[in-house]
């Protein structure tokens, strides 16, 4: 697949577009923090971490080979701040399977903008990038992340019980998903 998006893409209150350098601080503000980390893989990350996840993420674009990732930041439209970011990584070629992820910064949660921004992208998946099922997975205790799945149309496929050790302890992990059928009759 290699479908050009033509960024930013709009919703009612946001503007999803490419990360660039000037992001460093304010992926900082969000990524360092411990409550954003808590159900993350990586841990809080220092300033220079942030520098460098933002360089990759700047090339994060578009989906060419199985394993891509389209990485955008989040930002309002009325004053631009940076709230977030959102994520849509390319599965399965064969199957045309995607996930979905979020991260937003706590001041900017509580407002439906990780709804908003992620419901774009998901459209993003079953359009331009065809996909036929697109996922979603996060810790069961994660009840801000699998809310946000349900709004999204999605259905809890699976709970995994203790399956993992997660930064200490047993991991308790659901996923949710969303055919792309499924998705077209939520919006007649
Ligand atoms: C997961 C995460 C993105 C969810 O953020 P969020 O702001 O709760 O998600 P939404 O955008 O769906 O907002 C929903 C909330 O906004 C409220 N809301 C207010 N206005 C709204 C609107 N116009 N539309 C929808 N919801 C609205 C909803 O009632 C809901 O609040 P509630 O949970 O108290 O019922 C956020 O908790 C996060 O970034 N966590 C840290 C990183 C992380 O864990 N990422 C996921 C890893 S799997």
């Amino acid at each position: 697949m290699n479908f050009l998006l033509h960024y930013p893409l709009e919703t009612e209150r946001l503007r999803l577009r490419p990360f660039t350098r000037g992001d460093v601080d304010a992926v900082f503000a969000y990524r360092s923090r411990e409550d954003v980390a808590r159900y993350l893989f990586d841990p809080p990350l220092s300033r220079e971490e942030c520098a460098l996840a933002v360089q990759q993420r700047t090339t994060e674009l578009g989906l060419e080979k199985e394993g891509d990732r389209i990485i955008l930041a989040v930002e309002k439209a009325d004053d631009g701040v940076l709230i977030g970011e959102v994520s849509l990584i390319w599965r399965s070629v064969e199957a045309r399977q995607g996930e979905l992820g979020w991260i937003f910064h706590p001041e900017h949660q509580g407002r439906g903008y990780a709804s908003e921004a992620s419901a774009r992208l998901l459209e993003v998946a079953f359009t331009e990038a065809d996909l036929h099922r697109v996922y979603a997975r996060c810790d069961a205790g994660n009840t801000g992340s699998w809310r946000l799945m349900e709004r999204l149309g999605m259905r809890r496929e699976a709970h995994f019980r203790e399956h993992a050790l997660f930064k200490g302890g047993w991991d308790e992990e659901f996923y949710y998903a969303i055919l792309r059928r499924e998705w077209l009759a939520l919006r007649q």
